[in-house]
């Protein structure tokens, strides 16, 4: 589904990807961790288009999109929910749901209700101010804006970061039904170990924007990742 070869990327002077290269495979989830600053953030947004590679190629469905600016990315079918949430917290529910569907060319009339069916909770506080959800609340309107768009790979930036641990499993639950829908290949950083070695098809370790370390769950130290991930 998308293959990404020896990607540099620098902000500035500064070089934070080296060398990456790293493969999602149709229908499934693959893990990439690492402790805070190693360069998590700055692969997703380079996958969708936020950031400009160095050197390095994205091919998606076949594709070359290094070049490609965000919208065409989206409109491919990637999918991006960014660390933090990033909705609209003065807009109701419904209209962040709307923003997913923005500038899509044949958006399905019922996806919308779609979303409703998949998070009930959503559709109960469709009229409400989205800033006043609860982290939990805000995260799946999150996941439920970029699935409006039916993409074909999902990016998820640490969805059960800042989220009440009590409610970490409800997230936990979402993105494992997610797997099993199969249609949709799911990139996935995550800093809890456990959900990831459980979700995961194949996992990726980062450390100062390297890949030092990757394998399907079964086949990893769990140790030497527990070490690339202490502080
Ligand atoms: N806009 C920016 N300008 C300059 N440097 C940046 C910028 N954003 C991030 N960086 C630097 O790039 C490096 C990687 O940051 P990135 O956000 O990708 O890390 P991360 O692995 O996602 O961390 P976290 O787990 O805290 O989210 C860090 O050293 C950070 O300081
Ligand atoms: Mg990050």
């Amino acid at each position: 589904m998308m293959t990404i070869e020896h990607l540099n990327v620098s902000y500035g002077e500064s070089r934070i990807l080296n060398d990456v290269s790293l493969e999602i495979p149709s229908g499934q989830v693959v893990c990439l961790m690492g402790r805070n600053g190693v360069g998590k953030t700055t692969l997703l947004k380079s996958i969708m288009g936020l950031l400009r590679s160095t050197s390095g190629s994205i091919t998606f469905d076949g594709k070359d999109i290094t070049k490609a600016p965000p919208h065409k990315r989206a409109k491919a079918g990637i999918g991006y929910v960014p660390q933090g949430r990033g909705i609209f917290p003065y807009l109701s529910v419904y209209d962040n749901l709307m923003m997913g569907l923005e500038a899509l060319d044949n958006p399905k009339d019922n996806a919308i209700e779609e979303m409703y069916t998949q998070f009930p909770i959503i559709k109960s506080m469709s009229k409400r101010t989205a800033g006043t959800l609860s982290g939990g609340q805000q995260q799946q309107l999150a996941i439920a804006r970029a699935l409006v768009r039916r993409p074909k790979l999902l990016l998820l930036d640490e969805p059960t970061e800042g989220i009440q641990p009590s409610i970490v499993a409800e997230i936990e639950e979402l993105i494992f039904s997610l797997q099993k829908q199969g249609n949709m290949s799911i990139l996935l950083v995550e800093q809890f170990l456990d959900f990831a070695l459980r979700i995961a098809n194949e996992c990726y370790v980062m450390e100062k924007g390297s890949i030092v370390m990757k394998g399907e769950p079964s086949t990893l130290n769990e140790s030497v990742i527990k070490e690339y991930l202490a502080v």
